[in-house]
């Protein structure tokens, strides 16, 4: 039987800083690959975290993202492969800055990136894309190149500010550019079972987004901040800590969630 793929794209996307975009971008995409899905991580912000933390390097000159963006490269010419098998990278780097003003004299510059990803989506079965920390004209070409908008939300106590600013964001990308995007889910990051603040601020994250908000909860855990500098994933860097083992239920309940649709 030949199956054909039409790669499920999500972005993660969260204005602020630090919330664990990057982290879940990379992980997620570890735990649904072992899972024998093919996954691409697009690396979508210019600090090219994503990039080095699955141990691509971008400073050998070859083509990245950027190079998409403004020279018209096919994104094929620009995948690496990762330490994971299944597991491909669109990589970036520092250069991708300059694309945030390049795009803006561009037609159709919201759209560029749904248009890079085309030819790329019947070869994989998820595309995640990793963004940076603004509702600039780069989030919103991951939000209109995507099928659903992950959040990562760190429990601290100025979680919920700005979540309403995204959501109007993707709101209005939903009603002029890509009405298809739905919210895939809250994910709550940097748990800290100990830490009462936490708790308080679940529970109000979970009243307001009542079951938007995934059931796997990431918790606070150092080898997580770690495994980037060995460019490893978690999965990779060590399985059976408590923050491999949240991502691998994450990848679950995805699979699960995307099954019943
Ligand atoms: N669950 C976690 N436990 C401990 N450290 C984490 C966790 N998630 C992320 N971090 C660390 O917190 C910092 C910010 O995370 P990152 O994923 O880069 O956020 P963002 O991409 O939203 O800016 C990084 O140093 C990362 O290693
Ligand atoms: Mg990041």
């Amino acid at each position: 039987m030949i199956t054909v793929m039409n790669a499920k794209t999500i972005v993660l996307a969260n204005q602020k800083g630090g919330v664990g975009k990057t982290t879940t971008a990379m992980n997620l995409a570890a735990a649904l690959a072992l899972k024998g899905k093919k996954v691409l991580l697009v690396d979508s912000d210019p600090q090219g975290n994503a990039s080095s933390g699955v141990g691509v390097t971008t400073s050998d000159g070859l083509p990245q993202l950027y190079h998409c963006f403004v020279g018209n490269e096919a994104a094929d010419a620009c995948l690496r492969p990762s330490g994971i098998k299944n597991l491909t990278v669109l990589p970036s780097s520092i250069d991708l800055v300059g694309v945030e003003i390049e795009l803006i004299s561009m037609p159709e510059r919201e759209k560029k990136l749904r248009k890079i990803l085309r030819p790329l989506r019947d070869r994989f079965h998820y595309i995640l894309i990793d963004c940076p920390p603004s509702l600039g004209l780069l989030t919103i070409n991951g939000l209109t190149a995507a099928d659903s908008v992950l959040i990562p939300m760190q429990c601290e106590y100025f979680a919920l500010e700005g979540l309403a600013q995204l959501i109007e964001t993707t709101r209005k990308v939903k009603k002029t550019l890509n009405p298809g995007l739905y919210i895939e889910g809250l994910l709550l990051t940097m748990y800290d079972l100990r830490n009462r603040l936490t708790h308080q601020v679940a529970t109000e994250i979970k009243t307001h987004f009542g079951d938007q908000v995934f059931s796997t909860v990431i918790p606070r855990n150092v080898r997580l901040s770690e495994s980037p500098s060995h460019g490893q994933t978690i999965l990779e860097y060590d399985r059976n800590c408590p923050g491999a083992k949240a991502y691998e239920r994450l990848g679950n309940e995805l699979l699960r969630r995307s099954k019943q649709l």
